[in-house]
């Protein structure tokens, strides 16, 4: 049953029971529908309490019901008729009331919560706005300033914090159930508070619209969602009630239906599926209690950072007394900065800190469960690394590598248990970057593997299985990219024309931007080990601005010019004269913004064709996340696999083909030629 309904005395017990998070589909609408109606009717009730069995309040409508034809009763009447209704109803909250279930919430005449529990309007981050009365309802309780923030971030509040705000009327220690009861019944003898529809909207201070919608539309970028969200909070404050629901619910069921919302759908189930990887389900993960980095450089602080802001106790080690310095001193930099930003207090950034032991020492790590090796990218030390690792954990201690290129299978050679080894691949700044991309050799075992997922939920990480090849899933299509943004100054473009067209597209920053930012050389130091390995590598200018030592911004030029302690890119002569050296083999042609950005987008949803094809990664949404994760790829265009279905891989393919034709990329393969057949590359079975 997923509505019960129970009774306390006077005081009617609603239950809703849809697991896993009570998500308002049409049976749990209908039946709440039914259960109002009905107590309405029954003289015994003189209050209702409304809660959720199960891990969780109400998280939201039903995600997976967006795509379905409408089907009635609509939450928007439910929530009117729960507000209208002739006894006073209590949402007793614990774990989120989201969306729809904090719409609900406010359609109750009172909430109560325990102080774990939060309250949010998460609707944007799905490309929507709430479509149930909660941009006109919260600033009626909430007052404007909040509901703006609420409904234009998404970020829910917790309990505590709602309480102060006003969202909570009682906080509830003990069990809920019982508390939610005993409120219920204290406030048969008060009279009752308007409901919310009754009540006026606080006038916000002059100028506060225009501020905000400087704030949102600053940080919404081409979102569309949050400045929507916004036009219904202020309807709300400057017409009537009903007309502020007929507005609000128009603007929900128009982006409900845009690109945007199918592709922030598409990467909220993406997340999902990624961090419970069916394939691994059933499988019981190691305990992880502790845990050791190895190389306190960029990588390994942050490494180590990230694991502490888990609550692990870490040992670094380092080679030498001075190297140890430096790494301390890196990972207090990312804590003292976290600090002096306000995430977090001096006394948890000092806790922190103090929670890491740096040693040389790998006797140290007699009884870590878990090891992270991040030393110099060199198969012969990082080889040396594990055998002394190998000599000094655990046996049953899991060993990982963060190689960005090398070969794993490789690296592991010498290790005495090869089935406890695996690769995890984070991202600068490692204590930042969501992606993390595990990949398994041959050996790994699938509860090594499953113990790779484990850690990476405990770090709050998107975990991405990928397959061995050069650069995994994200560098692999990141070397595609920079071949593109070659061919494409090779024909006639220039690189602010094509950064400024890949930041139209919605990236942060455009190739060539990043590049300097990044440093030329490291991508070159990683061409040479390619082709010392025999493999071709496409970068004729990189090559030849490495060689006269434009590394990027560090040395003070690369794709661009710098002034002395400014980042402003500025185009230079110096790589004009270069390319024009290099661009003779491809056929120049005028380039704009679109041409531009499909000749690099194309190749590499072709190359996250091939990756499918080989194994590299399991699923499409995988290649999505990896994008959107680990290189900014715009989250509301639901990554590049997506993004190509959505634009048609028919046009995709033809526009491939029509590259290849002028040399200027490679044609479709065959997968992404199946996939454009079948509809899709989730259509396609290996
Ligand atoms: N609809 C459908 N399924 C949902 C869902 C929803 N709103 N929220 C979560 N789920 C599913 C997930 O897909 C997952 O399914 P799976 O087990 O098959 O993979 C399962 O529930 C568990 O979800 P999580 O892995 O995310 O569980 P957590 O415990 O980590 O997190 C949560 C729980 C905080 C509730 C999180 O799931 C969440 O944030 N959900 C989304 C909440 C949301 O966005 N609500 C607004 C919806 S839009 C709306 O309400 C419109 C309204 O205004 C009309
Ligand atoms: P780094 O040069 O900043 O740091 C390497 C650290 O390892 C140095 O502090 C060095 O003293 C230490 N080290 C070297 N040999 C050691 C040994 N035998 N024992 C203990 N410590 C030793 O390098 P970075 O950038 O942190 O890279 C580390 C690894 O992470 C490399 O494999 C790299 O490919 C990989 N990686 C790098 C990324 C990046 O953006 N920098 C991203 C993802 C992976």
């Amino acid at each position: 049953m997923t509505i019960k309904i129970e009774h306390r005395g006077e005081i009617a017990v609603v239950t809703v029971d849809n697991p896993p998070v009570n998500a308002l589909s049409q049976v749990v609408r209908q039946g709440l529908l039914e259960a109002a109606k009905a107590l309405d009717a029954d003289p015994s009730v003189k209050a209702i309490v409304l809660t959720c069995a199960g891990r969780t309040f109400i998280a939201g409508a039903d995600v997976g019901e967006f795509g379905k034809p409408p089907m009635p009763p609509q939450l928007p009447d439910l929530v009117s008729r729960i507000e209208r209704a002739a006894k006073p109803w209590v949402a007793a909250i614990h774990g989120s009331a989201l969306g729809g279930g904090f719409e609900v919430a406010l359609g109750c005449r009172f909430r109560v919560a325990v102080p774990s529990a939060s309250v949010g309007l998460p609707e944007v981050r799905l490309g929507i706005v709430p479509g149930a009365g909660g941009t006109v309802r919260l600033p009626r309780l909430a007052g404007v300033e909040s509901a703006v923030d609420m409904v234009t971030t998404g970020t829910p509040l917790g309990a505590r914090k709602a309480h102060v705000a006003g969202l909570i009327d009682s906080l509830i220690e003990d069990d809920l159930v019982t508390g939610a009861v005993s409120f219920a019944r204290s406030i048969l003898d008060r009279p009752l508070p308007d409901a919310l529809c009754d009540r006026p909207v606080a006038v916000p201070p002059v100028g506060f619209w225009e501020a905000a919608e400087r704030t949102v539309s600053a940080r919404a970028k081409r979102e569309e969602a949050p400045l929507k969200a916004l036009a219904c909070v202020r309807r709300a404050a400057e017409t009537d009630f009903a007309a502020a629901i007929a507005f609000e619910r128009e603007t929900f069921l128009t982006l409900r239906g845009s690109p945007q919302a199918a592709a922030l759908r598409h990467v909220f189930f993406a997340e999902r599926a990624a961090t419970r990887p069916p394939e691994l389900a059933g499988l019981t993960p190691c305990m992880i209690r502790s845990a050791a980095v190895i190389g306190g450089g960029t990588m390994g602080a942050g490494i180590a950072a990230a694991l502490r802001d888990a609550g692990l106790p870490v040992i670094l080690v380092e080679r030498d007394d001075g190297a140890i310095e430096r790494g301390l001193a890196n990972v207090r930099a990312i804590f003292d900065g976290a600090a002096k930003r306000g995430r977090i207090s001096a006394d948890v950034a000092a806790e922190r800190i103090t929670g890491i032991t740096a040693t040389r020492d790998y006797a140290a790590l007699a009884d870590v469960d878990f090891t992270i090796e991040a030393v110099f990218e060199d198969l012969d030390v990082k080889r040396d690394v594990f055998a002394r690792l190998a000599d000094s954990c655990r046996e049953d201690a899991i060993l990982a590598t963060n190689t960005s290129y090398l070969d794993p299978e490789r690296i592991a050679e010498r290790i005495r248990w090869p089935e406890r080894f695996l690769g995890l691949h984070f991202f600068s700044p490692a204590h930042v970057m969501k992606l993390l991309e595990i990949v398994p050799t041959k050996a790994t075992t699938p509860e090594v593997l499953a113990t790779g997922f484990s850690l990476a939920r405990m770090l709050n990480k998107i975990p991405v299985r990928a397959g061995i090849c050069d650069g995994f899933i994200g560098n692999r299509i990141l070397k595609i990219t920079r071949a593109q943004a070659e061919r494409l100054l090779l024909s006639g473009a220039t690189p602010t024309a094509v950064d400024a067209a890949m930041r139209a597209f919605g990236l942060p920053m455009g190739p060539f931007e990043a590049q300097d930012l990044g440093g030329l050389d490291i991508a070159a130091f990683q061409r040479k080990a390619a082709r010392a390995r025999g493999e071709a590598c496409f970068a004729p200018i990189a090559d030849r601005l490495c060689a006269i030592e434009r590394y990027g911004q560090k040395s003070g030029g690369g794709w661009y010019d710098y002034e002395p302690g400014d980042r402003t890119p500025r185009p230079s002569e110096a790589v004009a004269a270069v390319i024009a050296g290099e661009a003779k083999a491809l056929p120049r042609r005028d380039w704009n913004e679109n041409a531009i950005a499909d000749c690099i987008l194309w190749p590499m949803v072709n190359e996250g064709a091939r990756i499918l094809a080989d194994g590299t990664a399991l699923r499409p949404s995988d290649i999505d996340l990896v994008k959107i994760h680990g290189y900014g790829f715009p989250r509301w265009r639901g990554g590049p696999m997506h993004h190509a279905e959505a634009q048609g891989l028919d046009t995709v393919a033809e526009t491939l083909r029509a590259l290849a034709r002028e040399g200027l990329a490679e044609p479709p393969c065959d997968r992404l030629l199946e996939a454009a057949r079948r509809g899709g590359f989730s259509e396609v079975r290996r």
